[in-house]
């Protein structure tokens, strides 16, 4: 590994990128730049980066004019977030990875940023689900790569899990978890085990709902109303929702074929159905409940 004074993250120095512009990506470069860091977006669908960038100026303007912001602050903000393609990527101090939650294409674009890079750069991944370790062995700089887990939405979800691989140097954990206190989030160092530590304690939330629904005990409106009636923010179907019904399916799925078939993880055919039938949740219009239709591509 090279030194460590290019792990030390200055907010006037530094330039971010994040590498997926879909749900997680857009809002994880949101608190980068709220935080003083020059950020660039990019997703391998320029549609995709627009529309996230589109709707992220829509949300400052308002918040201006109610008030919640300066203008001046929206306008600092807006100069602050750049966008690129995979083929314009800049140079950077930390990349951020949250693209779709499949390791060859995640292993393909580490390889890529490590030769941007030079090996210079900390290597940062959003995945729910997928080994760290094994997301690292195919590069030359595995220790530089680390787990960086956000949760939705990453805007207003404090938590971060800072997650070390069999490889990841300490100096780079550490880097991050500072990184992570700096931005005003809390960080939690976890060990790269199935699900990291909130997925796998948060799993029977949504397995044993899906149960109650597939064995016809109760609606899913329902279940719904009594957990948020107890004092959960949100249900679990409406949460499936909004994280995305197939995001959450391959959590459930990579974490009972990585605890060998475990019961309690067993992923539900109500939401494998789903899935197949593309109602992933707020992002496509139609989950386990409907929204408004997402803009059209
Ligand atoms: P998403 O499906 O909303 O967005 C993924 C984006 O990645 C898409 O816009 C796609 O065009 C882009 N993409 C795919 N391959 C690419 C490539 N090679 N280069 C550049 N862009 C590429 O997915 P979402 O929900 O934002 O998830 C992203 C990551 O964050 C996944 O690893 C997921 O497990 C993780 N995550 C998701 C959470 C959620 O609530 N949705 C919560 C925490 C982590």
């Amino acid at each position: 590994m090279t030194g460590t004074d290019d792990l030390h993250f200055d907010p006037k120095r530094s330039r971010i990128a994040v590498i997926g512009a879909g749900t997680m990506g857009a809002g994880i470069a949101d608190v980068f730049v709220r935080a003083g860091y020059t950020t660039h977006l990019c997703d391998a669908s320029q549609t995709t980066v627009d529309r996230a960038v589109e709707t992220w100026k829509t949300r400052l303007k308002k918040d201006a004019e109610k008030g919640k912001i300066s203008a001046s602050q929206a306008a600092e903000w807006k100069d602050r977030l750049l966008t690129c393609t995979p083929d314009t990527l800049p140079v950077a101090q930390l990349y951020i990875e949250a693209i779709v939650e499949l390791p060859d294409v995640k292993q393909q674009l580490f390889g890529r940023l490590e030769e941007l890079a030079g090996g210079n750069a900390i290597l940062a991944t959003n995945t729910s689900s997928l080994p760290v370790t094994a997301l690292a062995h195919t590069l030359r700089h595995p220790d530089r790569l680390v787990g960086m887990h956000f949760f939705n939405p990453a805007l207003l979800m404090p938590l971060v899990e800072v997650i070390s691989g069999e490889a990841t140097h300490p100096d780079v954990a550490q880097s991050i978890f500072n990184l992570v206190q700096q931005i005003g989030k809390c960080p939690v160092m976890v060990r790269d085990e199935p699900g990291f530590l909130v997925n796998r304690v948060a799993r029977p939330y949504y397995t044993e709902s899906l149960l109650l629904v597939e064995e016809q005990t109760a609606s899913l409106e329902q279940v719904d109303r009594l957990l948020e009636s107890r004092g959960f923010r949100m249900g679990p179907f409406r949460l499936m929702d909004l994280i995305g019904v197939d995001v959450n399916f391959s959590v459930t799925s990579s974490l009972h074929e990585r605890f060998y078939g475990e019961p309690r993880f067993r992923p539900s055919r109500l939401q494998a159905r789903k899935v197949a039938a593309g109602q992933h949740g707020r992002k496509t219009g139609v989950g386990f409940y409907r929204y408004d239709p997402p803009p059209s591509p």
